[in-house]
């Protein structure tokens, strides 16, 4: 018996358990109802009188061994497994990248542009989107008639027709001449806004980038020659430019200027409608009644002005054949421009 009980203490002092459930079976194994110990007291109840005192010790011995050795061991393990409840990031392991946003086709556009013009030494100038009268019609040369200045194409803030949404960058042209002084040169990109029903083709709310240069001695061979040169930057080498003869209340002689078309290269697809060329942009002399109002002396003075939808030249460049496509922020469409520019 005395071998039996210093083989259960042996065991009890070597068993290293890895999980609680095994210290959970070592204990109904060892204390248990019918665990070794009760079996060795019943064993006990049995042996010679002169032996009782010394296996009596050595039961004793075991109780308490294998006891405090399991209490200790549900301590210990209860402790790593909160430790580790609590570390669970694994800072081996590699990160998860998060990703990345793409620049909007819009401001990839709006930004060759000016940076087209700004090589030309042209700067950006910027104004309010809420504006008045005389910054975007009156100065500009328009009849108080003029259908403009109708509801219908222009959003007035209610119960004041003073002050209204821009309805073209030309706008912030206006403030540049009535701050600075000729020689100028600005380029002026913006939120611009039309009362029009939305369509394929059209929306309330687009982006125009607008050009002004005014010096002394500027004449339409220096508008066409700019333009020449910013449709190639911007649509290739081979692309060729014509200007049709027009009318803006702002500027005298006025033009429309049509691009080769570039997805059939002049020959006539259902983009250019056959006619291979294709419409980006209106300009013009500035007209002498402007250039007054802004009290610049029209006899000392010419300039060219020019202005551009954004959306129109980025469905143009990229085949996109609706513009509300632009204002949807579909992540599918967002995404093929992710290497744009
Ligand atoms: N402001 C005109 C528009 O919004 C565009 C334009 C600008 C035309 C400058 C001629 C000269 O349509």
């Amino acid at each position: 018996m005395i071998d039996k009980i210093n083989e259960l203490l042996r065991q009890v002092e070597e068993f290293k358990p890895k999980a609680a459930s095994e210290v959970e079976e070592f204990r109904i194994r060892i204390l248990g109802k019918k665990g070794a110990l009760n079996h060795l007291m019943e064993e006990f109840k049995s042996v010679a009188p002169e032996l009782k005192r010394e296996l009596g010790q050595q039961l004793n011995k075991l109780k308490t061994t294998a006891t405090e050795r399991i209490n200790t061991l549900r301590e210990e393990l209860s402790a790593t497994a909160a430790a580790e409840a609590s570390h669970v990031e694994d800072m081996t392991r590699p990160g998860s990248a998060s990703e990345l946003g793409s620049r909007h086709p819009i401001s990839l556009v709006r930004n060759q542009i000016v940076e087209v013009f700004t090589r030309l030494g042209y700067t950006v100038a910027e104004g309010p989107e809420i504006e008045d009268d005389w910054h975007v019609f009156s100065a500009l040369n328009f009849p108080p008639e003029h259908p403009a200045r109708d509801m219908q194409d222009t959003f007035f803030i209610e119960k004041n027709p003073d002050i209204l949404l821009r309805t073209h960058t030309s706008s912030i042209q206006v403030r540049t001449m009535e701050r600075q002084k000729p020689p100028i040169r600005v380029i002026c990109p913006g939120r611009v806004f039309r009362n029009e029903a939305i369509s394929y083709r059209a929306h309330c709310i687009f982006h125009q980038i607008e050009g002004l240069y005014i010096d002394e001695g500027v004449s339409f061979a220096d508008l066409k020659q700019s333009l020449l040169y910013f449709a190639k930057e911007l649509f290739g080498e081979q692309a060729r430019i014509r200007m049709r003869p027009s009318y803006f209340p702002f500027t005298e002689p006025s033009a429309e200027v049509d691009v080769s078309c570039n997805l059939c290269g002049g020959k006539g697809c259902n983009v250019c409608k056959g006619t291979g060329w294709l419409e980006i942009m209106g300009c013009g002399m500035v007209d002498p009644n402007v250039l007054r109002s802004c009290n610049i002396d029209p006899e000392k003075y010419s300039g060219f002005a020019f202005g551009m939808g954004v959306e129109r030249i980025a469905m143009l460049k990229y085949g996109v054949k609706d513009l509300r496509l632009y204002f949807e922020n579909d992540v599918r469409f967002l995404h093929q421009f992710d290497s744009a520019l």
